[in-house]
């Protein structure tokens, strides 16, 4: 049986497509098979940071509603062996999914897939509440910043209250030189406060800002100092989350 993880944030623009496109990748550059499900209705991102953006035809929305089958939805991303997309849908217009049409449709892609990675809407309202429904564990992304800081808070309280206990953070767009000032909050100290175990640091890198505009995972740059972090993160997010200390002394 497949694993479910979704990625959220309590601000939006942190980071989560991101996170979620390149963990797909790295699970599926490891023999994995899995697939990336966009749920930010209206606002889709997923197929843009893939390069998938002209192949979308059905959404998850059809596949609820019965106006095609999952495998019709599913698109496969080739330069991979086993990566697929389901993306949500861009207008606002159809009808909403229920939690319970979303789990069940986890449950059958758990049966195909080694993961299915949900790319969760941001803050923490009932389309998120809704969005980490099927998840077997959660990776919050956040920056540092005391407001988004603030925000990943109550995302937590939010988990904690639907009874998601494996949940990790990932520390996106990190300045080391301004860290290094004081003037913004540094990684232990973002971990002190939000108490929850850390996954990965990931530095602001330009790189990773263009391979979103290109639609090419930057994890597919495999001799990067960004993809073998990448991988790292990964494996972290893969591996029991309980087992890492909050303040784990994770690489970048
Ligand atoms: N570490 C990074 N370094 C540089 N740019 C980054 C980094 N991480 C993300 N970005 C850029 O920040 C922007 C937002 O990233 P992304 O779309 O992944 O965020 P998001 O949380 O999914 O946003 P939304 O809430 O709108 O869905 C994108 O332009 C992306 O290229
Ligand atoms: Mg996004």
């Amino acid at each position: 049986m497949g694993e479910v993880i979704a990625v959220t944030s309590g601000k939006d623009g942190v980071g989560k497509t991101v996170i979620a496109s390149n963990l797909g990748v790295v699970l599926a550059q490891r023999k994995h098979s899995v697939v990336l499900m966009d749920l930010n209705v209206g606002s889709r991102n997923l197929d843009i940071s893939l390069g998938l953006e002209n192949r979308v035809v059905y959404d998850l929305v059809d596949v609820v509603t019965g106006v095609c089958r999952i495998k019709q939805a599913m698109i496969r991303d080739r330069r991979f062996r086993d990566l697929y997309l389901i993306s949500a849908p861009q207008s606002r217009n159809k009808a909403p999914i229920t939690e319970e049409q979303l789990v069940a449709l986890c449950q059958e892609l758990k049966k195909i897939f080694d993961f299915i990675i949900i790319d969760a809407p941001a803050g923490a309202g009932s389309a998120l509440k809704q969005a980490v429904s099927p998840a077997d564990s959660v990776v919050v992304v956040t920056v540092p910043e005391y407001s988004a800081i603030r925000d990943t808070e109550s995302i937590n309280a939010l988990l904690e209250g639907v009874g998601i206990t494996r949940r990790s953070v990932v520390i996106n767009k990190i300045m080391p030189e301004l860290h290094q000032t004081g003037l913004v909050p540094g990684p232990e100290e973002i971990a002190e406060i939000l108490r929850t175990p850390v996954s990965g640091l990931i530095p602001y890198d330009q790189n990773i800002h263009i391979s979103t505009n290109v639609g090419i995972p930057i994890a597919t740059a495999q001799e990067s100092y960004i993809a073998k972090n990448l991988r790292g993160i990964g494996e972290r997010i893969i591996s029991k989350i309980d087992d890492l200390a909050p303040d784990a002394n994770v690489q970048y």
